[in-house]
């Protein structure tokens, strides 16, 4: 591998150092294009909201935003970042956890749609203000997600109302004046199967019929989260997404009119399936060790891309201009842990101090869930655009380490 979007990666590295992530715009607007597509060719009123918790740079959630899309944030700051980024409140969704009394002081002053965690986060919500549209996370008591890190719903999941429980919260909001209603549900990351996206959403819609059957009324969106996959391995085969967006709307459309639901909006928010394989992470080779095993560092680590170190994720690694398999080696960060490995048992071409060692697919939960663990620095982001190369966050220094302190 040498080049990204037509741009030389050794020129990248050489002008912005390393470790560094880099973004390519068009395969972003590709993503966008065929994931919107699918859906609102067979159902128009299908609304994507990225996923800012995938990843929250003000110059990719602005790319977002002129390709039409709306925001799903996880905080206040993400609510906040994507208006900095032209987001209007009205296509802002808000989707937290155990929100904090804080958090909900902060987002009075917003008129973002939310989706409530519980029953217990209403109460918390309306010692504030009362919600335009009430939407409450639907846990369906099953979950399903590329590994278990990354699988939201079930009975060991932190996140939503059992469904059992839902029907009184939407009556609980009733009685509270409100008149608009959503339901939301996300039940796990990272799937490639079409099936499971049906299924999914069969189950939401019946849940949703008996909720809004008690309630007496219809609801505004239908929220079915994101959870759209990739391939992160060479076996593995891409999402079909003409499919799922067929089968889904299918069932969909099929509910709505059994159900009496009208032509509620259809809400999507995909992180991961839009910005994932559009980002890489340069890094270069510090070191190579003949230890029990073979050993080749980097300058990044768990600090850089934590996605391995915290749930084992798979990312398939290049060494800029070569090719071939001799070697069999551990890829390691340079962080005083025995997790931070990128890869264990691969098999690359022999690696020399100064090689660019390049891990792709790290778009989606890469940057950020950076940290500074062992006091190592952020690293730079970069998009390029038409093979037109834009620095979009400098590089963190010692100073900006320090900043904080008084
Ligand atoms: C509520 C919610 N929406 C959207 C997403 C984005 O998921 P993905 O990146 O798998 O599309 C997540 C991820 O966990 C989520 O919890």
């Amino acid at each position: 591998m040498t080049h990204i979007n037509h741009k030389d990666i050794r020129e990248l590295g050489d002008e912005f150092g390393t470790p560094l992530y880099v973004y390519d715009k068009q395969k972003i607007t590709e993503n966008y294009n065929r994931l919107n597509n699918a859906f609102v060719k067979h159902y128009p009123k299908t609304k994507i909201h990225f996923s800012v918790k995938s990843n929250s740079n003000v110059h990719i959630l602005n790319i977002f935003q002129q390709l039409g899309s709306g925001a799903d944030c996880s905080s206040p700051n993400e609510v906040m970042l994507a208006q900095k980024a032209g987001f209007a409140d009205q296509d802002i969704i808000y989707t937290g956890n155990y929100e904090s009394r804080d958090d909900f002081v902060n987002l009075k002053n917003h008129s973002v749609q939310i989706n409530l965690d519980d029953s217990t986060s209403f109460d918390r919500v309306i010692e504030h203000f009362i919600p335009k549209i009430v939407s409450f996370r639907i846990n369906p008591g099953i979950g399903k997600g590329g590994h278990e890190g990354i699988t939201t719903g079930g009975t060991d999941a932190k996140f939503g109302i059992p469904y059992e429980y839902a029907a009184e919260a939407y009556k609980k909001a009733k009685q509270q004046g409100v008149s608009k209603f959503g339901i939301h549900m996300m039940t796990g990351s990272n799937n490639l199967e079409p099936y499971h996206f049906a299924q999914t959403v069969e189950k939401l819609m019946l849940i949703s019929k008996n909720i809004f059957d008690q309630i007496g009324a219809k609801p505004d969106f239908v929220d079915i989260g994101g959870g759209f996959g990739i391939p992160y391995e060479d076996d593995e085969l891409p999402l079909d997404i003409e499919k799922t967006a067929e089968l889904v709307t299918e069932i969909f459309t099929e509910k709505c009119q059994k159900y009496g639901f009208g032509e509620p909006y259809l809400y999507l928010e995909p992180g991961r399936y839009l910005i994932a394989d559009a980002g890489w992470l340069i890094t270069q080779v510090t070191g190579t060790k003949h230890s029990y095993k073979n050993f080749v560092g980097v300058d990044a680590g768990m600090s850089t891309l934590l996605r391995p170190a915290l749930y084992g994720a798979f990312h398939r690694t290049y060494l800029y201009g070569k090719e071939g398999e001799d070697t069999v080696v551990n890829l390691c960060g340079q962080i005083c842990e025995n997790s931070d490995v990128f890869a264990k048992s691969v098999h690359l071409p022999v690696a020399e101090i100064g090689d660019l060692m390049i891990i792709r697919d790290v778009g989606a939960y890469g940057y950020v869930m950076s940290s500074n663990y062992n006091n190592r620095l952020r690293p730079a982001e970069v998009l390029i655009d038409n093979s037109k190369p834009k620095l979009i966050r400098r590089r963190e220094t010692f100073d900006d380490l320090i900043s904080l302190i008084p």
